[in-house]
């Protein structure tokens, strides 16, 4: 969000695209955020999510209905997609290039892993029985 409100905003429209959205859990999160506290950006977005999946295609519309103006949920594989976007745009893919199983996917997504500014973020679990110390950091680092 900083970044759009430092770059783009309010020259370019906030375009974000979600590949492989699950429930439509992160969607409304983000998106009730925006409308939240930036109304102004929210007039302005363009939310656009890629699943592969139409059941859950259609649960992520039933999740988002209430955001219906801003998404748009286009069932189809990422593999198959060949719309070029020319605007500058934010893409989300969490957990997805993990479920990329079958053979031909597999070096493809691990090569875009290479490609991309990715970042990976884990949590360390904690010991069993361990006293939690608010010690315990996020760490982020690029995707080998
Ligand atoms: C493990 S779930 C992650 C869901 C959600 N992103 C999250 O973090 O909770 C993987 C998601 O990616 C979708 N998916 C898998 N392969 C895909 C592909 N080739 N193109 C688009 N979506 C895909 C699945 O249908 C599912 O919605």
């Amino acid at each position: 969000m900083s970044e759009y409100l430092l770059k783009y905003f309010p020259y370019e429209d906030l375009i974000i695209y979600e590949v492989g959205a699950g429930n439509g859990t992160l969607a409304t999160n983000i998106l009730d955020f925006i409308r939240e506290r930036h109304p102004d950006v929210y007039e302005r977005t363009r939310y656009r999510i890629i699943e592969i999946s139409k059941a859950l295609s259609d649960n992520q519309q039933r999740a988002l209905r209430h955001h219906s103006s801003v998404v748009e949920v286009i069932n189809k594989s990422i593999f198959d997609w060949t719309q070029r976007e020319w605007a500058p745009c934010f893409f989300l893919a969490l957990e997805v290039i993990v479920s990329f199983y079958l053979p031909i996917s597999c070096p493809l997504s691990n090569q875009m892993a290479g490609q991309l500014p990715a970042r990976r973020c884990t949590i360390p679990r904690a010991k069993p029985g361990a006293v939690p110390n608010h010690s315990g950091r996020r760490r982020v680092g690029r995707i080998p």
